[in-house]
């Protein structure tokens, strides 16, 4: 007698174990155990019906052949509701995560640019650059400082081997015009040449400020690097005095630095006359006396004075009409007394790990 239960106990067993099975090694699985020829447990059953009673085998092998058709057709069934589901070869999985894209920030000398821009614009001033490359006479001639004059000596200057024919490029202005071009030999010491510049082009009055890069013959070391930048600024008209250039630089620097006191210091430049250093009082210590500060309880910011009358005659300004101001401050001096920074080469080495402690 052949025992019939085992086909339902089978094909109960199957189903269950079916509806539990989600990935294609799961239905792999249920083949090997159902229908593999070796072990399968359906192909046991059929192997039983030869064995059984003569009367018993037709109907028997068929109910077990149709229970191997119905495993079959529900594997194949459940292999292609997985399939279905499976993302096409190549496609983007949108419930990823993203990427994260790192940010880059405006690097603090920008900043201190930007600001410094911002600040004498409202003020009325015009923002120009001028060329890096340039000659003898607007570096330092025209600024009063003749071949033999030892102020040259201040700023060691870096000279181009080959000089550089057909004059020079301005960065805003396009060409520089004719009646100044002069074959450029050296790499600019400082922003005070496009002073010479703007006055041969433009008559009074002027409100300039200029920022760009300088160069001198400077190692490397805590506070020097052979190329650095400044900002110069120029105000020519009738009626400008010293009082007008410590109002401004107190308006300047209540801008850049809050809360400070200003006061200006008796030195030489031979393209001003009176000249004068301008120093904020130290925010380290606020003015007792510190490391920072050489225990002086100030910092110098600039350089300045009132035009000389010898570089207006070098321009062709009438210095019986005209007087003016100008100055030149450091624009990595601002922005390592603005953000505490004690060594100039950060702003140039490109560390992110520098860079990203500046906000966004
Ligand atoms: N050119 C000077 C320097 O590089 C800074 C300076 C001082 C600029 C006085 C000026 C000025 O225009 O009047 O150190």
């Amino acid at each position: 007698m052949i025992d019939r239960s085992a086909i339902d106990t089978l094909r109960a067993d199957f189903r269950l174990r079916l509806a539990a099975a989600t990935t294609d090694r799961d239905l792999k699985a249920l083949d090997d155990a159902f229908l593999s020829r070796r072990s399968g447990s359906v192909t046991a059953l059929l192997k039983q019906v030869a064995s059984g009673p003569p009367e018993e085998r037709r109907e028997f092998g068929r109910l077990v052949n149709a229970l191997k058709t119905e495993i079959e057709s529900a594997l194949d069934g459940k292999r292609a509701a997985i399939a279905s589901t499976r993302p096409p070869a190549g496609a983007v999985d949108v419930t990823l995560a993203s990427r994260q894209i790192p940010m880059g920030r405006i690097h603090p000398l920008m900043r201190v640019r930007q600001e410094v821009e911002d600040i004498f614009v409202r003020m009325g001033y015009e923002i120009l650059e001028g060329p890096e490359v340039e000659d003898d006479y607007h570096n330092f001639e025209a600024l009063n400082m003749p071949p033999d004059h030892p102020a040259r000596d201040m700023q060691d200057t870096l000279y181009l081997g080959v000089p550089i024919p057909g004059g020079i490029w301005g960065a805003h202005r396009g060409r520089v015009p004719e009646a100044q071009v002069r074959t450029a030999t050296l790499l600019r010491t400082h922003t005070s040449a496009m002073q010479i510049r703007y006055m041969k082009t433009f008559p009074p009055p002027i409100r300039l400020i200029v920022p760009g890069r300088v160069y001198r013959r400077d190692n490397l070391d805590l506070s020097h690097t052979p190329m650095f930048q400044q900002f110069e600024g120029l105000v020519v008209g009738r009626g400008v005095t010293l009082a007008d250039l410590k109002g401004t630089f107190e308006a300047m620097v209540r801008e850049l630095f809050g809360d400070v006191k200003v006061r200006l210091r008796p030195s030489f430049f031979p393209y001003t006359e009176p000249s004068a250093e301008v120093d904020i009082t130290c925010q380290s210590c606020g003015g007792a006396g510190c490391g920072t500060c050489k225990h002086t309880g100030w910092l110098e910011i600039l350089g300045s004075g009132m035009v000389h009358p010898a570089v207006f005659e070098a321009v062709g300004y009438d210095a019986d009409e005209v007087t003016g101001f100008a100055f030149g401050m450091g624009m990595e001096r601002v922005a390592m007394l603005k953000y505490g920074v004690d060594d100039i080469r950060l702003f140039y080495e490109n560390d992110v790990r520098f860079l990203e402690q500046f906000p966004l």
